[in-house]
């Protein structure tokens, strides 16, 4: 050990020596083969080095910068190589090898799950971009990357891991997590580094609420488990952390009875009033209908999502002409817009509800809720196919060539005092703009759904509004055509505009809104519009005390130079 650690020094010597020697920085671009980035980088990592697989071809590194978002602002320069690890020592070695390079110039290194990002926020300019669903393929493979506790209390997944395997993992002992995301073919590490919401997370809190331990590599390439009773502060620090404090290789998350159907209903409303209230009920703590649904959610229906919504085309209102005509009807009497409550009832199975309470809970809910008569659409469904809806729209829009399309997505949390008046600016004002004589929509979905900032851990980095006990989630989620197609760039630069537009309207009508999956172009966006004084005082300490040359997750643009 001693002589392993001497050898380190003595390498890591040789290597600041040559560096400061040769002062060759590392070049803008890799010119392809025996690049000498990855020499030099080989040469920092030593014993290390033959183990690595690593890659600087075109086709890995273009890869690695692509995301979900496929928009091309902001420009995020291409990572000089790729990191395909087996196993969290290899991506500690590597970041060891970053901070080796210092005092002036560690090479940024990103942790990149599915790159299910829209900003290039997994991206790591001019550095490294850590492929983690290799680990998944290490040598143990998913059964040593997945497994739950004997007691069944939970699931050990490892941060690259799906959760829809995480799912089935657990499923597999009749038990589930209790919080999620609309879409589960996110990793662990992505969502834990955001907040990862859903219908759920109003009971339960966000995904961040629900973990019991992490393990993580933080910026200096030390490898620690932390948790509420041990390093508390980086386990803080790195749930909802944007990356910014380490490299979550292991994540301990709680687990439940699993339910085996969901009872998945639909209701339309035709104002927000109508239907923000009856979230607002249904989130409530006690009494009334509060905790009849295990998921609440809602949605906005403009003139495109009428024709039909793409996160459950297997499921939209009814397949009957004749339902569909009337909710047409419906909307025009309404102005246009339309809104949805979308719920779930969970029973059967391990949870503590039988095929007679569903019922009965239904019954209360349908007779209690103040939706429009004649407006309520129930299935019934499996538990999994429930959680895994999004999964079966991915794939037919995979099959038209719709999915790798730009995806220009804006998410806000606000608190619940203002959403009124954000309904009537932006939904009813902005959305609804005519366009060429022709109202668009939101080209795609828009999601509106409260939840119970209790749930939230204030202590964790993720931002959220604190001031009432209730806040909102908006999502307004395009996808804008191809750009090779004709009217491809207007249409994202119409969408773009739109975004810009709801966030001056925010700001002229003091609506407190903050980005949940943020991106602002530098640090000031963070500081100024994101953290506000305080948080952004404890960010930066954080920052300072687990990842002070900022090495990871440059691509969120938060810190772009070391701090010390
Ligand atoms: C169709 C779709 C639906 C979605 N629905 C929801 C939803 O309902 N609720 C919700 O909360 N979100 C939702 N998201 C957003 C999702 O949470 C983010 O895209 C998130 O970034 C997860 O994606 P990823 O796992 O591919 O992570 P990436 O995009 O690869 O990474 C995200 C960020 O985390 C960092 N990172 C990745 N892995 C790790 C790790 N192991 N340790 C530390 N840092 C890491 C990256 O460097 C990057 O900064 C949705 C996204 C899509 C595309
Ligand atoms: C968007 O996706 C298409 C199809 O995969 C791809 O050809 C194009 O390069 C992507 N554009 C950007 C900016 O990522």
């Amino acid at each position: 050990m001693a002589v392993e650690a001497q050898a380190l020094v003595t390498m890591v010597a040789v290597f600041l020596l040559s560096s400061f020697l040769t002062k060759s920085a590392i070049p803008e671009a890799a010119a392809g083969g025996g690049s000498s980035f990855l020499d030099e980088l080989r040469d920092a990592l030593g014993d290390d080095a033959p183990a690595l697989v690593l890659r600087d071809d075109a086709e890995a590194t273009a890869r690695a910068s692509a995301d979900f978002g496929n928009v091309s602002s902001p420009v995020f320069a291409a990572p000089q190589a790729v990191l395909y690890p087996s196993s969290p020592g290899d991506i500690a070695a590597l970041v060891r090898a970053s901070w080796a390079r210092a005092p002036a110039s560690p090479f940024p290194v990103s942790a990149r799950g599915r790159g299910h990002s829209t900003r290039g926020q997994a991206a790591a300019p001019g550095g490294v971009v850590v492929d983690m669903p290799s680990l998944g393929r290490g040598p143990g493979g998913t059964a040593e990357r997945l497994s739950v506790s004997a007691d069944g209390g939970y699931v050990d997944a490892g941060g690259e891991q799906l959760w829809v395997d995480v799912l089935h993992a657990a499923l597999a002992h009749g038990l589930t997590p209790r919080s999620w995301t609309d879409y589960l073919h996110l990793t662990v590490g992505g969502t834990l580094s955001n907040a990862g919401i859903s219908g759920q997370a109003f009971r339960h809190g966000p995904q961040i609420s629900n973990v019991l331990q992490l393990d993580v590599i933080t910026g200096v390439g030390e490898m620690v488990t932390c948790s509420k009773e041990e390093r508390a502060d980086l386990f803080e620090a790195v749930l909802g952390g944007l990356g910014q404090f380490g490299v979550i290789t292991r994540a301990r998350i709680r687990l439940a009875p699993a339910p085996a159907r969901a009872r998945w209903v639909r209701l339309l409303y035709t104002t927000a009033a109508s239907l923000t209230g009856d979230q607002e009920r249904l989130i409530a703590d006690g009494g009334g209908v509060s905790g009849l649904l295990d998921y609440v959610e809602g949605s906005v229906l403009l003139a495109d999502q009428l024709a039909g919504s793409w996160r459950s085309p297997g499921s939209s209102f009814s397949s009957d002409a004749d339902s569909g005509a009337r909710v047409q009807a419906l909307a025009r009497e309404a102005g246009g817009v339309l809104y949805c409550l979308e719920g779930a009832l969970y029973y059967g199975g391990a949870s503590a509800d039988g095929e007679s309470d569903v019922a009965k809970r239904l019954e209360v809910l349908l007779r209690e809720l103040r939706y429009e008569r004649g407006f309520a659409f129930v299935h019934d469904v499996p538990y999994s196919g429930f959680l895994d809806r999004v999964h079966s729209g991915e794939l037919s829009l995979r099959a038209k060539g719709l999915w790798d399309v730009p995806h220009p997505w804006l998410n806000l949390f606000l608190p619940r005092s203002h959403i009124l008046d954000f309904a009537a600016g932006v939904f009813h004002g902005i959305l609804r703009r005519d366009n060429d004589n022709h109202i668009t929509g939101a080209g795609g979905p828009v999601l509106i759904y409260p939840m119970n900032r209790d749930k939230w851990d204030e202590k964790m980095s993720a931002v959220f509004p604190e001031e009432e006990e209730v806040f909102y989630t908006v999502g307004i989620l395009p996808s804008a055509p191809p750009a090779t197609s004709t009217d491809g760039g207007d249409e994202l630069r119409r969408m773009e505009e739109q975004n810009e537009e709801i966030m001056r309207f925010c700001e002229a009508a003091g609506i407190p809104c903050v980005q949940y999956l943020s991106y602002y172009a530098g640090q000031d966006g963070w500081e100024k519009k994101h953290f506000g004084p305080a948080r952004w005082a404890r960010f930066v300490e954080r920052k300072r005390q687990y990842d002070p040359k900022a090495i990871l997750s440059r691509g969120q643009r938060i810190f772009t130079s070391p701090l010390a």
